[in-house]
């Protein structure tokens, strides 16, 4: 069963070409495609898109999403910043998967200049096909959550 329907895409210049191709690969495949931007090759601030996509799957309008810059790297850490978004930047497809079964993420990072298109799509379709596997990486997740609100007992 694939839980995952409503798919957010983001970038910043680094990752625009990459990010156009992948919301018409995906919305072929049949997904619903939210793509908050960026329009242009013109240099611009990643942290700013991730921000609207992470809004997006916070308000439970988006399932999921896939943001793309340079690295991966800089698009990771600034969604992990947001309450209740696990992002991975990924390259390989053992992580792409593992990180969804064991640590539920709802984001995934790509790099544009780390891997090529064939390899960002293959990594996209691969990370919003796979389910979370719950029982002990359920109590792994709730942990995270409560660190986030400060509630964190070991
Ligand atoms: C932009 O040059 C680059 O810094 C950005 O795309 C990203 O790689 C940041 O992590």
């Amino acid at each position: 069963m694939n839980t995952i329907k409503k798919v957010a895409v983001g970038s910043d210049h680094a990752g625009f070409e990459y990010k156009n191709r992948l919301a018409a690969y995906l919305r072929e495949r049949g997904y619903e495609v939210t793509d908050v931007g960026c329009d242009s090759e013109e240099s611009c601030h990643y942290p700013i898109f991730a921000h609207r996509l992470c809004r997006l799957i916070q308000d439970g309008k988006c399932d999921a999403g896939i943001l793309i810059c340079g690295t991966g790297i800089g698009m990771s850490i600034a969604a992990n910043k947001h309450k209740g978004i696990r992002a991975a930047a990924c390259s390989e497809a053992f992580s792409a998967r593992l990180t969804r079964e064991h640590n539920d993420a709802n984001v995934l990072c790509l790099g544009a200049r780390v891997i090529d298109y064939p390899t960002a799509q293959s990594l996209s379709e691969l990370f919003l096909t796979t389910e979370f596997v719950g029982g002990k990486h359920a109590t792994r997740v709730a942990m995270l959550a409560d660190i986030e609100n400060g509630t964190f007992k070991e």
